[in-house]
């Protein structure tokens, strides 16, 4: 993305970071090349959870339980997070982590192919982390609209692809262009969608937060 570096590991240094548990799922996941949210992405998640304070939350893409462990950190007791992940191998460490860091009792991780388990939950969820595949994001969204509460919060993470998503689909290359035309429809979806107010913000690898409105956007708004 195009933000200066020197002003990312400015503000980066001003972090006060995780605990232990967390600190050490992170570098083992960097280690193994799992994606995780950026630590603006996380400090932007941090505050909304802060703000909000959901009661029910559900997260499209676990990988290794990483994001879901941190935002149990940040919400009320009593609070749940549903988290969803098909990658088997990425499955088990997510147990493993969860059960590490004693948050068994907060976070289900649900095994398989998240445009199959969305279709099998019952509403409603006040917040919801949509961090899988990027080019799935358009055919999750109607689904997780019908989840999310009127008043709640959905996130989007990685939505502006390292600036990708301002090139022409012909810069982009051939084996992005689905996902480049994808998310420009997701984008689009997003700030269209009368039921939805949407921010699309530069932060982490660009991120959109969404409120469901709980009557209609008046006419011409
Ligand atoms: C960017 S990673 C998630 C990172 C995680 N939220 C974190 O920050 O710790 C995206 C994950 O979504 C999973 N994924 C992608 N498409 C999926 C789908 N259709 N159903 C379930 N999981 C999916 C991938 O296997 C991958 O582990």
């Amino acid at each position: 993305m195009n933000v200066d570096e020197r002003m990312i590991t400015y503000i980066r240094s001003l972090d006060r970071g995780e605990n232990e548990r967390l600190r050490s799922i992170e570098q083992e996941a960097v280690k193994d090349h799992v994606p995780i949210i950026r630590k603006e992405t996380a400090g932007l998640l941090k505050v909304l959870l802060r703000m909000q304070k959901p009661e029910k939350l559900l997260e499209v893409g676990a990988a290794v339980g990483f994001s879901s462990i941190l935002m149990s950190e940040y919400i009320e007791p009593g609070a749940t997070i549903t988290t969803i992940e098909k990658f088997e191998p990425r499955i088990i460490k997510a147990k493993e982590n969860i059960k590490k860091a004693g948050k068994m009792d907060v976070i289900t991780l649900l095994e398989g192919d998240a445009l199959e388990i969305l279709k099998g939950l019952e509403p409603s969820y006040d917040f919801i982390f949509m961090d899988a595949a990027k080019g799935q994001y358009i055919h999750f969204l109607p689904e997780v609209l019908r989840l999310l509460a009127p008043g709640g919060t959905l996130v989007s993470d990685n939505v502006l692809q390292d600036g990708d998503i301002v090139q022409s689909r012909y810069a982009v290359t051939r084996r992005n262009r689905t996902i480049h035309s994808r998310m420009r429809d997701y984008l689009w979806e997003l700030k269209h969608n009368d039921a939805l107010e949407t921010v699309i913000l530069p932060v982490g690898d660009g991120m959109t937060i969404s409120t469901k409105l709980t009557a209609p956007a008046p006419e011409g708004v």
